[in-house]
Formats: C-alpha cells, sequence, structure tokens
C-alpha cells in the first residue's frame, strides 16, 4: 500500500485564514483585557491559550504571533481510550494545565473537530475551574461526523469527512511537519 497525499488547503490558505482568524480574536479581547500598548504591569491579564497537545501545534504559534496582546501558552495533552479514528467518547488526560485558569480569558486550540467527545469532555474539565471566559478554536471542523453538540467559536475550515494529515495532524505520528492540510489515501500498486 502506497499512501498519496492530496492538497486540500495549501499553506497559503492557511496563512490567510490564521490572519483572518487572529484579527477576530484580537477584536473580540482587547477591550475585554483592557490592553493598553503604553502600559504592561505584571499580573495583568492575560488570553490563556491551551494547546491540546500535538496536533494544535502549529495551529497556536501560528496563530499567537499574529495576536498583539498579552497571551499566555499552556499545554494539555489527551488520549482517547480505542483508535483515534474510532473516537469512544472516553477520554484521558494525560498531562493537565501549569497555571490555574480560574477568572482568566482561555481559548481551547484543536486541529480539528471530528465527533465532538475530545473537545466535549475537554471543556467541560476546563469549565469547572470556573474561567472567566472560555472559547472553542479549531482549525478544521468535520462537522459531519458530530456525535455530541459541540461547536468553536473560531474555525478555520469545514472539510468533508475525509482523514487529513499536515499542518499538525498525523498519521501514525507522520505528516505533521507538512505545511499544508491533505488528504491522505492508500493506493495499491
Ligand atoms: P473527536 O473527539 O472525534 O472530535 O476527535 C478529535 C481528534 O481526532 C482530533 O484531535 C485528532 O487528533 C483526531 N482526528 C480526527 N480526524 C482526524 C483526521 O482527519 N486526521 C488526523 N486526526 C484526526
Ligand atoms: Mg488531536
Amino acid at each position: 500500500m502506497r499512501e498519496v497525499i492530496r492538497t486540500l488547503i495549501s499553506a497559503k490558505e492557511i496563512e490567510l485564514k490564521v490572519k483572518e482568524i487572529a484579527g477576530l480574536i484580537t477584536r473580540d479581547y482587547e477591550k475585554l483585557l483592557g490592553f493598553n500598548e503604553s502600559e504592561q504591569p505584571d499580573g495583568m491579564t492575560k488570553l490563556i491559550l491551551v494547546c491540546i497537545l500535538k496536533g494544535g501545534v502549529m495551529f497556536m504559534v501560528d496563530l499567537a504571533r499574529q495576536i498583539p496582546l498579552p497571551v499566555a501558552f499552556e499545554f494539555m495533552d489527551i488520549s482517547s481510550y480505542g483508535m483515534n479514528s474510532v473516537s469512544s467518547g472516553i477520554v484521558k488526560i494525560e498531562r493537565d494545565l501549569d497555571a490555574a485558569i480560574t477568572d482568566q480569558h482561555v481559548i481551547l486550540m484543536e486541529d480539528i473537530i471530528d465527533t465532538g467527545h475530545t473537545l466535549n469532555h475537554l471543556k467541560n474539565h476546563l469549565m469547572a475551574q470556573h474561567p472567566a471566559s472560555l472559547k472553542i478554536c479549531a482549525l478544521l471542523d468535520k462537522q459531519t461526523r458530530r456525535e455530541v453538540d459541540i461547536n468553536a467559536d473560531y474555525i478555520g475550515f469545514v472539510i468533508p469527512d475525509y482523514f487529513v494529515v499536515g499542518y499538525g495532524l498525523d498519521y501514525a505520528q507522520r505528516h505533521r511537519n507538512l505545511p499544508y492540510v491533505g488528504i491522505l489515501e492508500f493506493k495499491e500498486d
């Protein structure tokens, strides 16, 4: 079996979309954070971007560079029981946040929403810590696959039900470093 990757979303399209989303986030949070470029006291309210490892890494770092506000990074790692492609709905947190998010503005960053079980679980987990606000930002959304009622506040691209790799997304830990998002197919020849 030979792997073939067909481009679905080019690096340029991703770059433009990242800028667009960063613009929306900046607009939505600059007043909320009371950001004033002339003074940045310690302990000032920050926007906390919570990256879901490992798929959300590319998206988070590219997006963060386009947001001219005080931003902090947090990382969470999770594992789903069973195969990733058959989301069981049971999500185990392997690595939790380093800092408390109580009374902070938080955006949860995901590579892709598929059935929605992962984000649903993580959202409930984070809401239990009473953040000032919690929004969800996902690069890709396979809306037709949804099994639980959860949606992102910021979405890059709604895509059909293909298995995609690149720009953070993997197949067996490979292809995350592709600068574009491609459809992965297996060919016999
Ligand atoms: P959900 O819990 O079904 O929404 O699953 C979301 C997770 O499944 C994502 O964070 C990805 O890790 C993985 N996933 C879903 N679809 C794809 C895909 O097309 N390519 C790579 N990973 C995927
Ligand atoms: Mg993932």
